[in-house]
């Protein structure tokens, strides 16, 4: 395992944990939330306001950044960290996922997936020995295996095929990263809702050994009661003393009901993307600012909230802003919404450390039936 990351669990209540991950590059508390930078920026802001809501890592994608400017390019520059001025860890993901989802013409074989650019139409292969070399080639401190989450609707024949190709490609990503000091390299569990196949793929991964493990294969619009079911058993089957990650996850009802189930981190697009479509997320619930009803309202977004969005501005202005197409409008969003996520993080992580989650969890859906906004 990787010499340089750890992680040391400090307490849990219930299946809930709170603990550090050790990188050479800074701490990561956890549960922690990553906001998404997938093409070497988390839009409409600065890493330094990035770092200032809280955040301790960043996510980046192997599939957009091979494309543009290209992994080697990146590599020239010195790396993503330096690109993108950002010098906390970074995890990337490995491409598969996002291959399934934007490029066309798609070819996948047991070698890997061969596609063409949702930019510009250019033809490219991704094995795991390419995502593994393009992710060293971007610096990433958490690499993720490469790997296939079927589309759904899917059989439970091709979710076990899909699965256990995933499982093949787990092993080849292993044995392509090799050993790299301050670099770890994370499983991702896939086997749809069946609990034998979520079983099964725990059981590969964990006789391969990695640093952390994801549970993927969730979010891909089975429902958030399918999810959770899953998410009863599956973080059970990974080891205890290493991080669980669950890939592209949530909305914070899912973030919390999948930190109460022993997940230790996510990611998601939710709070910078419904940021720069005019969405808040509040401790009372979700705010469309472009509704006509905020047009007067001197009240800030979140009046708990202390991000330069709440402490500076009212809802009329933010309202404004959008209507008129302001940039600032977006800026203003993301960094509220990324400032809520990391406000929802450090409750659950202070709550759990303090053996209090169930109450923090009551007031967290109390607050939000009150509906007051
Ligand atoms: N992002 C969201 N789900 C997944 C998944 O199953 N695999 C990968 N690689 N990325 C994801
Ligand atoms: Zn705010």
């Amino acid at each position: 395992m990787a010499q340089g990351f750890g992680f040391t669990l400090h307490a849990t209540d219930g299946k809930a944990r709170t603990g550090v991950i050790h990188t050479t590059r800074g701490e990561i508390r956890t549960p922690a939330f990553m906001p998404v930078g997938t093409a070497a920026t988390v839009k409409a802001m600065l890493p330094d306001s990035v770092r200032a809501t809280g955040a301790d890592i960043l996510l980046g994608n192997t599939y957009h950044l091979m494309l543009r400017p290209t992994a080697e390019r990146i590599a020239r520059l010195g790396g993503l960290h330096r690109f993108m001025n950002w010098d906390r860890p970074i995890l990337t993901d490995s491409g598969g996922f996002q291959v399934m989802s934007l490029a066309s013409l798609r070819k996948l074989t047991e070698e890997g997936v061969r596609f063409s650019s949702h930019i510009d139409g250019s033809k490219h292969m991704l094995t795991p020995e390419r995502s593994m070399e393009i992710q060293r080639l971007l610096g990433s401190d958490i690499v993720m295996c490469f790997d296939e989450c079927p589309a759904l609707p899917a059989t439970e024949a091709e979710v076990a095929k899909s699965m256990q190709l995933s499982m093949r490609w787990a092993q080849r990503s292993r044995d392509a990263f090799g050993d790299r000091l301050g670099h770890a390299l994370f499983g991702i569990m896939q086997g749809g809702v069946t609990r034998d196949l979520r079983e099964e793929s725990a059981r590969a991964l964990t006789g391969i050994g990695f640093d952390g493990y994801a549970v993927g294969g969730l979010a891909v619009g089975e429902g958030q009661e399918a999810m959770f079911d899953v998410l009863d058993y599956a973080p059970g089957f990974l080891p205890a003393d290493k991080p669980r990650y669950l890939m592209g996850v949530g909305k914070p009802d899912d973030i919390v009901g999948a930190v109460e189930r022993g997940i230790d981190m996510m990611d998601c697009v939710l709070p910078s993307r419904s940021g720069r479509t005019g969405q808040a997320w509040t401790r009372a619930g979700q705010i469309n600012i472009k509704n006509a009803r905020h047009q007067d309202d001197p009240r800030p977004l979140d009046e708990e909230c202390t991000c330069p969005a709440c402490r500076n501005y009212s809802r009329a202005y933010l309202h404004h802003v959008n209507k008129a197409g302001e940039i600032i409008a977006s800026m203003l969003m993301t960094w509220h919404n990324l400032h809520y996520y990391q406000d929802l993080m450090q409750g659950l992580r202070d709550a759990i450390a303090a053996g209090r989650l169930s109450a923090f969890v009551a007031d967290f859906h109390a607050r939000r039936a009150e509906g007051d906004i």
